[in-house]
């Protein structure tokens, strides 16, 4: 994760939205014929693959401002949830917004996200809890995709939370959701499958009935894991062969080199934790025992309303320790593992999609060391620069 593989005056060929060269200008241009390309000078800044920001839950109807006062105060997120707040909240905001508005709002915060430097997200359902709704949500990711130059990979996230309507029949809202994966499925609605794994959520029982259903669908498997309580979603997601385990605030010694061991991604949210007020997950320790580590924004309406990516660049450098290295390794090439796209983005790297940032200082050190704020400057998507906020 240490290692980035700069080159020093380099440059990169990308043709129909494919990278064609990467290498020293001095080499790969010496007899390259710029005729019919655009050319863009990116002399004393620093190039970088496109951010991947593999976890978020950006398509929702509604704000809860609200609980972000009561935690303020002392309540903890869990409590808000357990009396009838959080996730529920968003449910009906969302159960009752139009296709049309959800989508509109979707634009909106791609285009926040792409400023700063992401070209591929990852989207979560989860704030429908029925079908109508899940599969409502799924839908608007399918269309923002469509209308919006930054690619879109959905998570269906129907187990997010027990819906009032199946209070206390928690193995029947199970089945309920597993019902509704042959659609989603067939559809091709959503390429994953991801549960909110946690003490008074869905038990690992549950959790596992859930992804190994999903597996057999052909979905990859994603859970939301030892967030608050160490509950062994980590050990859980080794077991079932899951792409990534998420948040792992709370895993074990063993479930982390059970993930090691098993190749799951370690998708670390420290924008969260720094909002809930948690104590950061284990990045350092996790790389040191051989853990591909991503980092994602978990962009959400509750426990952490941010797709500001220099925050988790100042989050993971200066609490969790890693290095500005492992940090963009973590939200490059990891993020694209952790969505299973480690073959097609993540890296500049000849037949890869063209997808480029360009920043407005010479180092990609310069990305952390100006503390919280946006150098990206340039966004380059599939070849076609979509963003350019030149200085
Ligand atoms: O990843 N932990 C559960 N789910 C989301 C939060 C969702 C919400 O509060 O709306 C998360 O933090
Ligand atoms: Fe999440």
């Amino acid at each position: 994760m240490s290692d980035l593989g700069i080159i020093e005056e380099g440059a990169v060929i990308i043709q129909d939205g494919i990278i064609k060269d990467v290498g020293k200008s001095s080499e790969i241009l010496k007899d390259f014929n710029t005729e019919g390309f655009k050319v863009i000078d990116a002399k004393d800044k620093a190039v970088l693959p496109g951010f991947v920001d593999s976890h978020t839950h950006f398509v929702f109807g509604g704000y809860r401002p609200d609980e972000f006062a009561w935690r303020l105060r002392g309540d903890s997120y869990m409590d808000i949830m357990n009396r009838g707040g959080g996730i529920a909240n968003s449910v009906k905001a969302t159960r009752n917004a139009t296709k049309q508005s959800l989508v509109v709002l979707g634009l909106k915060r791609l285009d926040s996200m792409m400023a700063f430097g992401v070209t591929t997200v990852e989207g979560k359902s989860g704030y429908g809890l029925d079908r109508d709704t899940e599969i409502k949500q799924l839908e608007v990711m399918k269309k923002l995709g469509d209308k919006h130059p930054m690619d879109i990979v959905s998570t269906f996230l129907g187990a997010h939370a027990i819906p009032p309507e199946f209070k206390g029949k928690e193995d029947e809202f199970i089945d309920h959701i597993i019902d509704m994966l042959p659609e989603v499925a067939e559809k091709k609605l959503a390429d994953f499958c991801d549960i909110f794994c946690e003490k008074n959520v869905f038990s690992l029982d549950q959790s596992k009935r859930l992804l190994l259903r999903a597996k057999e669908l052909g979905m990859g498997a994603k859970i939301h894991a030892d967030e608050i309580v160490q509950l062994g979603g980590a050990e859980l997601a080794a077991e079932v062969g899951a792409v990534s385990a998420d948040h792992l605030l709370q895993a074990s010694d063993q479930g982390i080199k059970d993930m090691a061991e098993k190749g799951v991604v370690a998708t670390l949210l420290p924008g969260t934790a720094f909002s809930l007020k948690e104590s950061y997950a284990r990045g350092r320790y996790m790389i040191d025992q051989g853990c591909a580590v991503a980092l994602a924004t978990d962009f959400n309406p509750g426990s952490c309303f941010s797709e500001s990516i220099p925050l988790i660049f100042a989050l993971a450098t200066l609490y969790m320790n890693l290095s500005t290295e492992e940090a963009i390794t973590a939200l490059t090439i990891n993020g694209a593992a952790a969505i299973n796209r480690a073959q097609s983005i993540g890296s500049i790297d000849k037949g890869k999609l063209g997808d480029l940032i360009i920043l407005e200082f010479p180092s990609y050190r310069f990305i952390p060391y100006h503390v919280g704020v946006n150098t990206v400057e340039t966004v380059i998507k599939k070849g076609k620069i979509v963003l350019s906020e030149k200085k």
